[in-house]
C-alpha cells in the first residue's frame, strides 16, 4: 500500500471558550480554559492514521514535549521517528473559540519556524506512488515542495495559513490542493466560487483541487471533471480541526482506493464530527465512529 508522509508543524494549543471573538482594545474573561496538542500538521497526520492509512509525521518540537506526544499518539498507530526534539519552545496556538463554534488562531512558531535538515531529509525515504502533505506553518517550505517532486512522490497541498509569499512559491509541482474559499480567494485571485474554481483549474490545469466551502459543503475541480458533496447538519461546538479532518480523510480514502466523490463523503463526515467536539488533535474521530455515525 502506498504511503503518506506529513512534514509540518507541532503545536500545543491553548484554548478559551468565550461567547464571541474579542474585539479589538477589549479584554475579555474566557468561560474555560485548556491545552490540547495541535498543529495542522499532526492534526492531519492523526486524522489519516486515524483514517487506517499508514503515515508518517516528520516534524520538530521541544524535546522536552516528545514524551507527551508519544504518549497522546500511542493508540492509534501514528509514526512519530521522524519527529525530531530541539533545545528550543513547541509551536504554540492561542486560539478563541465563541459560542458559535467558530475560532480565530494566533500560532508562534517555535520549533516549527526552524526546520533543519535532517527534518526535511525524510523525504529522502519515500517515491513515486508516495504522497506528500504540506500545510504552511513551517519554514522552508519551497524546498520542501520541490524535494519531495524530486522523489517522484505525490505532493498535496493544504495553503494554509495563507501568506502572500506562497504565491512565489512552486505551485506548479503541487498534485492535489485541499484549501478554503479564503486561501482559493487569494491565490486565484477570485472571490466568487464558481470564478475561483476556474481560474484554480487553469492555473494548475493537471492539478487535483478541493474547495471547502462549510455549510456549502465541498467542491472537487480537476479539468473538466467536477465532484460535490454537501456538508451535514451538525451542532458546531469547536470548528477548530475541521479543515485538518477533511484534509486527512479525503486522503486516506484516496489511498484507501476510494474514489474522489466517495472520499470527499467520508471526509465530510469526518468532519462534521470534530465540529460536534471541542478542541483540535483530539476531537479528530476514528475511523470505526465515522462508519458508525
Ligand atoms: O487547524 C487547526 C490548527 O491550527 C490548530 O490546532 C492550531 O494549532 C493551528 O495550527
Amino acid at each position: 500500500m502506498k504511503r503518506i508522509l506529513v512534514l509540518g508543524s507541532i503545536n500545543i494549543d491553548h484554548s478559551y471558550e468565550l461567547e464571541r471573538i474579542v474585539r479589538p482594545g477589549e479584554t475579555v474573561a474566557s468561560r474555560a480554559y485548556r491545552t490540547a496538542w495541535g498543529g495542522k500538521g499532526l492534526n492531519q497526520a492523526i486524522a489519516l492514521a486515524k483514517a487506517g492509512a499508514e503515515t508518517a509525521l516528520a516534524a520538530q518540537l521541544s524535546a522536552g514535549d516528545r514524551p507527551g506526544l508519544e504518549k497522546f499518539c500511542a493508540p492509534f498507530g501514528l509514526d512519530l521517528s521522524k519527529v525530531r526534539g530541539l533545545d528550543c519552545p513547541s509551536g504554540h496556538a492561542i486560539i478563541q473559540v465563541e459560542s458559535s463554534g467558530q475560532n480565530s488562531i494566533i500560532i508562534a512558531a517555535g520549533a516549527n519556524g526552524r526546520m533543519e535538515d535532517e527534518t526535511i531529509s525524510a523525504v529522502d525515504d519515500y517515491g513515486p506512488g508516495d504522497i506528500l502533505l504540506l500545510q504552511n506553518e513551517v519554514d522552508r517550505m519551497p524546498e520542501i515542495i520541490r524535494r519531495g517532486k524530486e522523489q517522484g512522490m505525490t505532493v498535496a497541498l493544504n495553503p494554509s495559513p495563507y501568506t502572500s509569499e506562497m504565491l512565489d512559491w512552486p505551485l506548479e509541482l503541487v498534485d492535489i490542493f485541499i484549501l478554503n474559499e479564503t486561501e482559493g480567494e487569494y491565490i486565484s485571485g477570485s472571490a466568487q466560487v464558481e470564478e475561483m474554481l476556474g481560474a484554480l483549474a487553469a492555473k494548475f490545469p493537471a492539478a487535483g483541487i478541493v474547495l471547502t466551502l462549510g455549510a456549502q459543503g465541498s467542491i472537487y475541480r480537476r479539468g473538466e471533471e467536477e465532484h460535490r458533496a454537501a456538508a451535514l447538519k451538525v451542532e458546531a461546538v469547536d470548528t477548530t480541526a475541521a479543515g485538518d479532518t477533511y484534509t486527512g480523510y479525503f486522503l486516506a480514502g484516496l489511498l484507501q482506493g476510494k474514489n474522489v466523490k466517495e472520499a470527499m463523503v467520508l471526509a465530510t463526515r469526518a468532519a462534521a464530527i470534530t465540529v460536534s467536539r471541542p478542541g483540535a488533535a483530539g476531537s479528530i474521530p476514528l475511523a470505526k465512529e465515522v462508519e458508525n455515525w
